[in-house]
């Protein structure tokens, strides 16, 4: 297996931090049969991949074997926000290229330098990546990170204008909503669960982030933080 390193990922304000080990560790609570978690949200932008990235490095740094698959092949930008290289400098095939092609997913996926942390990069986005996505290996993709690690935290496209995140969702055990305080109404957030329930993926939880004040009782974090991250 090849080793991916993450060469930018800066430390969170320790409220930030707090809060993410929380969901964490409420996500723990839901016992054995909760291993594979699809993190979406209504609307772009509300910070899916910022949660999908840290909830897989709190998971790996506690000591349980996690696997990260960027599972947005339309977007994606998380390789180089987090300054992902292979040491040794090899082209990263990644997500869409396994999903296109017969490779085995034992060398599509990497180690990290966050011990017992394991990605699935997307190198490549696609137009329509809903036929790779509803193409069998998907589910065999999903099937092998379950059995292979304690949790798959899978990212996605939005739940709004593609069906990618409810195919994404049917075969995951539950997913967290991402929900951007102040922008996403209550309205959308109602339409996307009751996709979720469609989908049959159970809602494991939702995240309020960046919130901007200290207001309601589900609300951590430092008063002035500019970015604010709450779970429930
Ligand atoms: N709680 C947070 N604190 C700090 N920065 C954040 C937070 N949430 C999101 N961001 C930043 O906001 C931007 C958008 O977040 P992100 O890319 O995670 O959203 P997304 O839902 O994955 O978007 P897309 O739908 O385009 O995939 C990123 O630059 C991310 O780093
Ligand atoms: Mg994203």
């Amino acid at each position: 297996m090849n080793k991916l390193i993450i060469n930018n990922n800066p430390e969170l304000p320790y409220a930030m931090e707090e809060a993410l080990n929380s969901l964490r560790v409420n996500i723990g609570f839901l016992g054995k049969d909760i291993r594979k978690i699809m993190v979406i949200s209504s609307t772009p932008n509300e910070g899916k991949s910022f949660v999908a990235m840290q909830l897989f490095r709190q998971f790996a740094q506690a000591g349980t074997k996690t696997v990260l698959i960027d599972a947005d092949m339309r977007k994606s930008t998380m390789m180089d926000k987090y300054g992902m290289e292979v040491a040794g400098g090899e082209k990263i095939k990644g997500t869409s290229h396994v999903l296109a092609g017969d490779g085995d997913f034992n060398n599509a996926i990497y180690s990290t330098n966050i011990e017992n942390g394991f990605i699935l990069p997307n190198a490549d986005n696609v137009v329509n990546p809903s036929m790779l996505l509803e193409n069998n290996r998907f589910e065999e993709l999903l099937n092998y990170a379950g059995e292979n690690y304690r949790y798959t935290i899978v990212d996605s496209a939005p739940l709004d204008l593609v069906s990618d995140g409810e195919r994404i969702g049917s075969l995951c055990d539950g997913a967290i909503l991402v929900v951007r305080s102040g922008v996403t109404s209550k309205s959308m957030v109602r339409h996307s669960a009751m996709q979720l329930e469609r989908a049959g993926c159970p809602l494991l939880g939702i995240v309020l982030n960046r919130v901007g004040s200290s207001k309601g009782k589900y609300y951590y974090g430092k008063k002035d933080s500019r970015y604010y991250v709450a779970s429930k």
